[in-house]
This record gives structure tokens, sequence and C-alpha cells, in this order.
């Protein structure tokens, strides 16, 4: 499963890149407004930085101004997906920016017959937003069961890229699950690192080395 950064905020994605553990980015309008500077300048770094796929998301609602919107974001950098809500009309751009070349992923999906259209639009990736269909009591996590069930029917090459996600245990049911990708905020990614046993596990690696180690190392 690909890990993608959740963030527009250029420190953590250098962190975790220098990791080696980063595949990509997703930002949306409010991650965006977060942060300092201008929109183009934001995104342009974040490219260069991230070996992968980062999303930026269109703003406008009308087809034909997401499709110039689209292809004035893909112009920005090779890296660049154009993101853009599951509406009539964001199919309808999907459908256009994917015939050229331009990869696209659908967001705010919150229904299977959504991941479905979007798939038939042409959409290199849908984002099903888990953790705010848990806020309303839905279980999530069948959202993405059912797509990857749906595009494996009938061999949809969409990735499905699970978003929304707000702790580990929405990482691990995504990738026991199947789907392609997780995008988690910085702090989620961080705690998947994260169980006392290890900690306690070095402590006492460490404690029971220090006792004997002059014998060990022959001084
Ligand atoms: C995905 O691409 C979205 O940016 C994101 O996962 C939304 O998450 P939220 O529901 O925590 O805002």
């Amino acid at each position: 499963m690909k890990l993608f950064l959740d963030t527009a905020h250029l420190e953590d994605i250098k962190r975790v890149a220098a990791m080696g553990l980063l595949d990509g980015v997703t930002t949306n309008p409010t991650l965006i407004s977060r942060e300092e500077g201008k929109f183009k300048d934001i995104l342009y770094n974040i490219c260069e930085v991230v070996k992968g796929p980062v999303n930026a998301e269109v703003v406008s609602l009308k087809a034909d101004e997401m499709i110039a919107e689209g292809r004035e974001l893909a112009k920005l950098h090779e890296n660049i997906v154009v993101k853009i809500p599951m509406t009539p009309d964001g199919l309808v751009a999907t459908k256009t920016l994917s015939s050229e070349g331009i990869p696209v992923n659908v967001t705010l999906i919150f229904s299977p017959s959504q991941a479905l259209l979007a798939a038939k639009a042409g959409a290199a990736y849908v984002s099903p937003f888990l953790g705010r269909l848990d806020d309303i009591s839905h279980v999530g996590m069948e959202l993405v069961q059912q797509i990857i069930a749906i595009y494996d029917n009938y061999g949809f090459s969409t990735e499905v890229l699970a978003a929304s996600l707000r702790h580990p245990m929405h990482v691990v049911e995504a990738a026991l699950a199947g789907a392609d990708i997780a995008t988690l905020p910085p702090k989620v990614f961080d705690q998947l690192f994260k169980h006392p046993l290890t900690d306690i596990g070095i402590d006492r690696f460490l404690a029971d080395w220090n006792k004997v180690k002059d014998r060990l190392l022959g001084q």
C-alpha cells in the first residue's frame, strides 16, 4: 500500500520524505488555507520534495472552469494530480482532463455509486472519505470494501485512495481491505510507528548490553 501525507505543510512533508517512506501528497483547499504564501508556490515547493503524485484541488464548480483550472495546475509540475469534486460537472471535467493525459483524483466520495461513475469517467484515483462517514455513524471502511469489489468485478484501473483517516486503525483496516493508497495526516503517520512494548524492549536490551558491554567489546 502506498502512503501519502494529507497536508500542505512543507516541513512535515520534508521530514517524512527524508525517511524514504513517502509515496505522495494530498492537499485540499482547507489544508492549503493553513499555509503561508501563494497557492502555486506552495504546490510547486511540495512537488520539488515529493517523488510521486501531489494532489491539488480545483475550486471551480462548472465543468469548463474546472477543466481550465485543471490544465493550469497540471502545467505547474509533472507530479500534479488534479483533484475534482464528485459532481456531474466534476465528472465531465474528469473525462476531459483524463483524455488529455492529466491524472484526476475524484474526491469527496461517500457512496459506491459515486466511485463507479468516477471510474467510468476515467479517474486515475478515487478518494472515499472514511472519517467523515464514521462521524455520521456510517461504517466508512465498508465503502472502501464495496469500491474495491466493484473495481475488481470490472477490471477498473482507478486506484482507491483511502482518505479522511483519523487514527492508525483506519490505516490498518484500509490495508486489510486492499486500498491502493492511504493518505494520512502527519500526526497519524507518526502514530503508526508507536508501540509501548517496542520502547520497553529497546530499554531492556540496552540496559542488559550496557551491564557487560566492556567485556563484549573486549575492553
Ligand atoms: C483527502 O484527500 C482529504 O484531503 C482529507 O483526507 C480529508 O480529511 P478530513 O475529513 O479529516 O478533513
